[in-house]
């Protein structure tokens, strides 16, 4: 394994986590074998123009991932990342998770500061009114704003609140994740493509600042280059060796 640091030595953590953060969970990612664009065709399920022509269908592949994802139990990754947090962070140290994914697994491990860049599959809006909700159940059955149909309008669908393709990024997360990079001095970037824009290039942000950047990933990238290291393992292993002094430090 490449020179691998010890998350001990630095002040500003900045973990960035894509669908590969959640495989060993059981969540299958995105692209590569298995994944979910290979099945699923997101020009059908998950974007605007789709919910707008078919909102039954795209709710029935939303149903099934919630009903996937709420069978999956964050991993030791997961939980890797929030003990950093619990234990470095301090009033001059601070752990961030910055992820793309929706399946809220870093919360469910108890990681407190996350940035969901990509929004979450168990958050719900309205786009006619301000209703917003969350909830939990796998499948969710009610699937019209009570909101709306209380206002006499009973064909409005909650749509979830996640960012489709065409959508923008919400202006409080960009604002979150431009002061979490500037300030970071170790960016770790598990499991993430790097395809998927603006999101892939956020790491640069990071580099300009000066921050050591890790990028953990079986496979390389088309971003490869702007690492300083590379870790080519799974994201359990690799956390467990950037994060295993926190053992040491307990001893
Ligand atoms: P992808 O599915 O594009 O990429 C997953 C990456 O994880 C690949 O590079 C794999 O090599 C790597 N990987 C697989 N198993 C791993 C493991 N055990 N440990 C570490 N890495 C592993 O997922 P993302 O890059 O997250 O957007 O995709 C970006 C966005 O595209 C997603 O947020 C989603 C999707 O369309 C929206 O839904 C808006």
């Amino acid at each position: 394994m490449a020179r691998v640091p010890d998350v001990r030595g630095f002040n500003n953590v900045v973990f960035f986590t894509g669908a590969g953060m959640s495989a060993e969970s059981g969540v299958p990612t995105y692209r590569g074998k298995g994944g979910i664009w290979k099945e699923y065709d997101y020009d059908n399920c998950a974007c605007q123009e789709a919910f707008d022509r078919d909102p039954e269908y795209v709710w029935e592949f939303h149903n099934y991932r919630r009903e996937l994802v709420s069978k999956c139990q964050p991993n030791d990754g997961h939980r890797w990342i929030a003990r950093c947090e619990r234990e470095l962070a301090g009033p001059n140290k601070r752990v961030t998770v910055i992820t793309q994914n929706i399946d809220g697994l870093h919360q469910a491990a108890g990681s407190e500061t996350v940035i969901e860049l990509h929004g979450s599959l168990w958050k719900l809006r309205c786009c006619v009114c301000d209703w917003r909700a969350e909830d939990l159940s796998a499948p969710l059955r009610e699937l019209r704003c009570p909101q709306c149909e209380e206002a006499g309008r009973a064909d409005v669908y909650k749509r979830p609140d996640i960012v489709w393709f065409g959508d923008s990024l919400a202006n409080s997360n960009l604002v979150a994740v431009q002061e979490a990079l500037t300030r970071c001095d170790l960016l770790i970037s598990i499991g993430t493509s790097a395809v998927v824009y603006p999101a892939a290039q956020m790491p640069l942000i990071a580099k300009r600042g000066g921050a050591l950047l890790v990028e953990v990933n079986p496979e390389e990238t088309p971003l490869s280059d702007i690492y300083d290291v590379a870790i080519r393992g799974t994201a359990t292993k690799a956390l467990a060796a950037m994060c295993g002094g926190l053992d040491e430090a307990a001893s």
